[in-house]
């Protein structure tokens, strides 16, 4: 933690701020995330949200609408004022809404930058010198060099910091961690297979590659964090890949929750991506994405292989279970992690290191190198587009 940052009185209220209203923060139909429920469970009666920043008004009064009729919850929403942009809060912050973390849950579109409208992080270092950030995956939506450079001021100023890749924090995924480090193993491959479930995507940013990125970089993001958290750092320039794309016969879907037709041909999304690489130090990695599936539950698998060693990581999102392969056998050993909540966890560790200090608990996923997860979405997306035929 920074110097300059505040640590919450124990027992006191804690401030935060959230910077988006959307189904991160509050939940939705998409899927099992929902930040506000994981910070009340955590902090209680502690919590405050001392502002809720959102130029969609309506939106945001909604969700405050909704929390001041849970009696239980009540207390962190009673007071919360909203702003339309960071600006407006900065300039009427009032002293008792000081934040001790601030979450930033708005679209990447607006941060990862030094761009005037894209800058949010720096601004919040300037007003906010060591507050603690949270930040959603992926980074940012703009050029790869910039998050880097963002990262390096959040280096510098050092305030807490957390990026939501919370796969990182399930209990099956520490416990392939604890296999390797207990039996010094050297990771040979990964394999990482994300089948969404489109039907329930009704984004319209989503299915637009001008604003989201398309699906590697907005959702297999979190496939290729796993594969780095496993494999290390990635060859960058190694790194192959190919996509069914929207004009091809496989890639025909017929149950767009939106009305593609609005979207140019050009910025329509892959419906298959498959790709492949080498990390830095000689291990390969493969990673197939899939826009397939309908009805809302994804199917997820990631696989871990080291000398006499297969690691089978299945349905992290539902389910998670993982399936252990180990030397002198055949067999699998199973074991299941049914009310593992990734989410909870991350959002924990978070608190409890801005309260008690690093030694208390452990951030798993940095902006720095969240920014190295960006890189690699956006490399398998350019070797995708670079080897696709497209229509004369
Ligand atoms: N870790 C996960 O599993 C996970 C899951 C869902 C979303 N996300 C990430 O969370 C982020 C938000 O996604 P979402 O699903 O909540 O989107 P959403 O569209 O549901 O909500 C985004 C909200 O941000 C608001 N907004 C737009 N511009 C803003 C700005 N400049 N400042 C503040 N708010 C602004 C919008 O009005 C909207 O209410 C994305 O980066 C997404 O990838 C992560």
């Amino acid at each position: 933690m920074s110097p300059s940052a505040v640590r919450p009185a124990p027992g006191g209220d804690f401030n935060v701020v959230f910077i988006g209203a959307g189904n991160i923060m509050f939940g939705s139909d998409e899927g099992p995330w929902n930040h506000s429920i994981r910070f009340e469970k955590k902090l209680g009666s502690r919590l405050k949200i001392v502002a809720l920043v959102d130029p969609s008004i309506e939106r945001a009064a909604a969700v405050l609408q909704k929390k001041r009729s849970e009696e239980a919850v009540a207390s962190a929403y009673d007071r919360t004022p909203i702003y339309p942009n960071i600006d407006d809060f900065i300039q009427k912050i009032r002293p008792e809404q000081s934040p001790h973390a601030i979450v930033i849950g708005c679209p990447p579109a607006y941060r990862g930058s030094d761009e005037p409208g894209r800058d949010l992080e720096l601004k919040l270092l300037k007003h906010f010198p060591g507050v603690a950030l949270f930040v959603e995956k992926p980074v940012a939506t703009g050029a790869v060099i910039k998050s880097f450079a963002v990262a390096n001021s959040i280096n510098e100023a050092s305030p807490v910091c957390s990026v939501g890749y919370m796969l990182r924090y399930l209990a099956a995924v520490q416990k392939m961690k604890q296999i390797i480090t207990e039996n010094n193993l050297i990771v040979m491959a990964t394999t990482a297979r994300y089948g969404c479930a489109y039907e329930s995507i009704a984004k319209y940013n989503w299915w637009n590659k001008d604003i989201d990125c398309g699906p590697i970089v907005e959702q297999g993001t979190h496939f290729c964090d796993l594969s780095r958290y496993f494999g290390g750092d990635v060859d960058v320039p190694s790194v192959v890949a190919h996509s069914v794309e929207h004009y091809e016969a496989p890639g025909k879907l017929s149950k767009i929750p939106i009305d593609e037709s609005k979207i140019a041909p050009e910025q329509r999304i892959p419906r298959a991506t498959t790709a492949t690489w080498k990390y830095k130090n000689g291990a390969v990695g493969m990673l197939l994405h899939a826009v397939a599936l309908q009805d809302t539950n994804y199917s997820c698998e990631f696989e871990v292989y080291c000398d006499g060693y297969q690691m089978r990581l299945i349905d992290p999102y539902n389910n998670p279970t993982l399936y252990v392969r180990r030397p002198g056998s055949n067999l699998e050993e199973v074991q299941a992690f049914p009310q593992d909540d990734p989410f909870y966890s991350e959002v924990s560790n978070f608190i409890d290191v801005i309260e008690n200090g690093p030694e208390a608990s452990t951030i798993l996923s940095s902006f720095e190198d969240a920014c190295k997860s960006y890189e690699f979405s956006w490399a398998i997306r350019k070797a995708s587009e670079a080897s696709r035929k497209v229509p004369a």
